[in-house]
């Protein structure tokens, strides 16, 4: 069975939750992830950027602020979080677009940056979807990717294991009132790429110039590259 419809239908039942949700579970680091992505994705102003999941928004938004708003589309398949996202940022010319990361409906050669947070976890096959946004990345176009990492067998791992195994489903269950949707993000970070082999993926897609950092312990990855 494909990821797709259930993955669809969890962020739906989330999507009111899911910042308040986000802010504690990161200690209120999240943004500052998010800012990072954007400043790799090294837009300038008139650029057309599209940031792909881009659940409640917040990554489109930071974008638009460099682009201009009437530059960027915010895609995602979850329509419950694209409500979030026009909601939450109504005044905007933002254009929030329904579309599956499997098969984007744009041209080729579309935009100057693409960015996505938390998408490739959620996905069947990280490689089709990298190859789908390289077709729609110019010439020369950014690509730039937060997702959770499975953290390293290392000193911090008892600890880092008991927050995902535990802390966060319990906080799913009291805050999102979904203890297994985070059961879900705590099953699918560990059974994600580690960043060498994620780093690898973006480069079978045709990205040159692929590097990544780590973030909080290591659970967190920023991939960028260059079509
Ligand atoms: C964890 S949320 C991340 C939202 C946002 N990028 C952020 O930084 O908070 C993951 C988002 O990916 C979307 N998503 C997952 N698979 C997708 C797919 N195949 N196509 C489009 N969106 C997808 C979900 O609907 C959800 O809104």
């Amino acid at each position: 069975m494909t990821k797709g419809p259930q993955v669809q239908k969890m962020f739906d039942n989330i999507a009111g939750k899911y910042d308040l949700m986000n802010r504690v579970m990161t200690m209120g680091q999240d943004q500052k992830w998010r800012r990072f992505v954007v400043g790799k994705a090294q837009v300038k102003k008139g650029d057309r950027a599209l940031d792909l999941a881009t659940g409640t928004g917040d990554i489109a938004l930071m974008l638009s602020e460099v682009c201009g708003d009437d530059r960027v589309v915010g895609g995602d398949f979850s329509l419950g979080m694209l409500k979030e996202a026009k909601k939450r940022f109504e005044h905007s010319h933002i254009s929030w677009q329904a579309c599956d990361a499997n098969k984007l409906p744009f041209e080729d050669n579309s935009f100057d940056a693409v960015t996505f947070g938390y998408l490739l976890r959620n996905v069947d096959d990280s490689l089709r979807v990298l190859k789908e946004v390289h077709r729609v990345l110019k010439p020369g176009g950014r690509v730039v990717c937060l997702d959770t990492t499975p953290p390293a067998r290392n000193f911090y791992y008892p600890f880092v294991k008991m927050y995902f195994s535990i802390g966060i489903p319990v906080m799913g269950k009291i805050i999102a009132r979904d203890e297994s949707a985070y059961a879900y993000l705590t099953g699918s970070t560990m059974g994600f790429h580690d960043a060498d082999t994620l780093a690898s993926i973006f480069e079978e897609a045709g990205f040159t110039q692929v590097s990544y950092k780590k973030f909080m312990l290591g659970t967190i990855g920023v991939h960028w590259g260059v079509k």
